[in-house]
């Protein structure tokens, strides 16, 4: 059966915004803990809020959500419960988006937030041997001077920061503005990579490429109305971290059956399945892959490819990466049996 061997197969997840893990059980905990009004009085009704009509529609309760982080053991709590959930899917590394920008607006320190995270990353190796690297995410709304401000916050945090990255409403804020900030982290020895090409037009992702050097792209599902870009994005192996729920919650695409997921793999892109913000979207790494693979008649071919691009993309060194690539064809041997 295919639905077992994606909950089970080995899966690296790249496109993992925490904030967006908060499920609605643990923001009216912690709003009860830190004494914060929210504007919902039960689990159900802030569920009955994730009706989404587009990006900034989620943002807006995003962020709001995210109000309830005050305490470094708010940020340990949110990063344990996702990490304690997804090893449950066999999800053996993470690269995990945090947006300091989000926290540090409302008062609460750079190194509250990346403590507690930081903490659960380390249990997480300790407990479930999962390994991880933290990317911070600079918010495109808000201005270049605040991103570089940021940056400076994150240097005392280098050794715990592996890259950065740029998310928030895209449409209006291309990846140019940002050219400076992401050329000193270039000299800071940070990896890069930016959300280009959710909402926003096939350029953005050719300014992500050319203008910050990221060696990823979020989403990054429009390039398919770019031939060109199809084919350098192929020729260089540029990996793609797609998010297909995300993207028909946010009506990128109207429905699964509609997503290009399948013509980028046919394209021979390198795309790999990410959950971006789970508790808003309704599921973590295998609704993803399951989804996907039904409303798309993936083949079981299509999603081992994809499990395997998960590691390839991933920051890991090459050794780990062979060796996770080689445990994929372990148990798919096995469990072709
Ligand atoms: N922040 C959290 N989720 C995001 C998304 N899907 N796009 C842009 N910014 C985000
Ligand atoms: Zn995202």
């Amino acid at each position: 059966m295919i639905e077992e061997l994606i909950k089970n197969i080995p899966k690296a997840e790249l496109h993992l915004h925490i904030e967006g893990s908060l499920e609605p059980e643990l923001m009216i905990k912690l709003a009860e803990r830190n004494k914060i009004e929210l504007p919902f009085a039960s689990v159900e009704e802030v569920r009955a809020a994730y009706e989404f009509s587009d990006l900034q529609s989620f943002l807006d309760i995003y962020y709001a959500g995210a109000g309830v982080l005050l305490q470094e053991q708010d940020f340990f709590d949110l990063t344990w419960a996702y990490l304690e959930r997804v090893h449950r899917e066999n999800v053996r590394h993470v690269e995990i988006f945090f947006d300091p920008q989000t926290h540090t607006d409302r008062g609460v320190p750079f190194q509250i937030v990346i403590t507690g995270i930081h903490k659960a990353l380390v249990e997480a190796e300790e407990k479930f041997g999962m390994t991880s690297f933290l990317i911070l995410c600079f918010l495109r709304h808000l201005s270049e001077e605040a991103a570089m401000a940021t940056l400076q916050e994150a240097l005392p945090f280098r050794g715990w920061i592996e890259g950065v990255g740029l998310d928030s409403a895209e449409v209006g804020f291309p990846p140019e503005i940002f050219e400076r900030v992401f050329a000193k982290a270039t000299e800071e020895g940070f990896r890069k990579v930016a959300h280009a090409g959710e909402e926003g037009p096939p350029e953005y992702i050719w300014q992500a490429l050319d203008l910050l050097g990221v060696s990823r792209i979020d989403h990054g599902v429009r390039c398919m109305e770019d031939e060109k870009l199809v084919v350098r994005l192929a020729k260089e192996k540029t990996p793609l971290t797609v998010c297909p729920l995300s993207n028909t919650k946010l009506r990128v695409f109207n429905k699964m059956e509609d997503h290009n997921l399948k013509e980028m793999l046919d394209a021979g892109l390198c795309v790999t399945i990410n959950s971006d913000d789970p508790a808003y979207f309704g599921g973590y790494m295998n609704d993803n892959f399951l989804a996907t693979q039904k409303g798309l008649k993936l083949s079981q071919k299509d999603v081992v490819e994809i499990a395997k691009n998960g590691f390839r993309a991933s920051f890991l060194p090459q050794d780990s990466i062979d060796e996770h690539l080689r445990s994929v064809d372990d148990f798919v041997a096995k469990h072709s049996d």
